[in-house]
């Protein structure tokens, strides 16, 4: 079982779309599909026709107890989608009470990890939605995936938050026995602008062996797939914005092998 974040911290950088265009080709392929949002905000348990504000139970119950989550427990958790072979285990509003809460409790960083331990039998692939601020749900997404995938818009504005997101990352890999391994993927990219050219040559510099070599451009697919509730490959398997995750995609499964 791979697990999979994808994160940045700043918002409306393509981080649910990235989650939900590689969900979605890699359940084409017949693998199985768990997704985590752990976004206050829903977006991926929207998408998916679920809505956070009225979930009962939600990815929030595995932070309801310091203790462990029994196997039985996290698999009621998980629902259904209209993709199949892709399952969520959706995000509810309460989310956004957890970081004050957390602090309150030792030993909260690894309660997605601990979850998904049971689960490694269930799933080839899990991608866990990670919220764009630096707390203790990010910190649960970072700790529980064994690769990171930052969406970075190709704008000069988003380097400052690709260069939070490395800091960051430096931070937790003091934690961590295995120094964590991410991708960058830019995103919202359009040839026609010197700001996005600029901003990938910018990128190429900084990052060239984390860059990888798919751009994802600027492609209004994206969001009638999402109006639509289906993912982008259902939507037009050749779009330029999924021909563009699908590249990504084989970068991704060939580094994992
Ligand atoms: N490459 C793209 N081209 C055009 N629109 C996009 C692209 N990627 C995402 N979008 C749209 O931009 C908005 C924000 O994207 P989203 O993936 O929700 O960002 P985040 O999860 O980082 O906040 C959504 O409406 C989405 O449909
Ligand atoms: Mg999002």
């Amino acid at each position: 079982m791979q697990v999979w974040a994808i994160a940045n911290q700043k918002g409306g950088v393509g981080k649910t779309t990235t989650v939900v265009s590689l969900a979605g080709l890699l359940a084409e392929v017949g693998y199985r599909v768990l997704l985590v949002d752990l976004d206050p905000h829903g977006s991926l348990t929207s998408y998916f026709g679920y809505e956070p504000d009225d979930l009962e139970h939600s990815v929030y119950d595995l932070f309801a107890h310091s203790g462990e989550v029994t196997e039985k427990q996290v698999a009621s958790l998980i629902r259904d989608t209209n993709v199949d072979k892709i399952q969520i285990l959706p995000a509810s509003t309460a989310l956004a009470t957890l970081e004050r809460r957390a602090v309150e409790h030792e030993g909260m960083g690894l309660q997605v990890a601990r979850a998904l331990r049971h689960q490694k039998t269930v799933y080839d692939y899990v991608l866990i939605d990670s919220p764009p601020v630096l707390g203790v749900l990010m910190v649960n997404a970072l700790a529980a995936c064994n690769h990171l995938i930052i969406p970075a818009q190709t704008e000069f504005l988003a380097l400052k938050g690709l260069e939070r997101m490395i800091r960051t990352i430096s931070m937790i890999n003091r934690a961590r026995k295995k120094k964590l391994a991410y991708t960058i993927i830019p995103t919202f990219y359009d040839r026609r602008t010197q700001a996005s050219v600029g901003c990938l040559r910018e990128l190429h510099k900084r990052y060239p062996d984390e860059l990888a070599s798919a751009v994802v451009p600027i492609d209004t697919k994206f969001r009638n797939a999402s109006m639509k509730g289906v993912v982008p490959s259902q939507l037009d398997s050749s779009s330029r914005g999924v021909l563009a995750y699908a590249r990504l995609l084989r970068t991704l499964v060939e580094q994992q092998r």
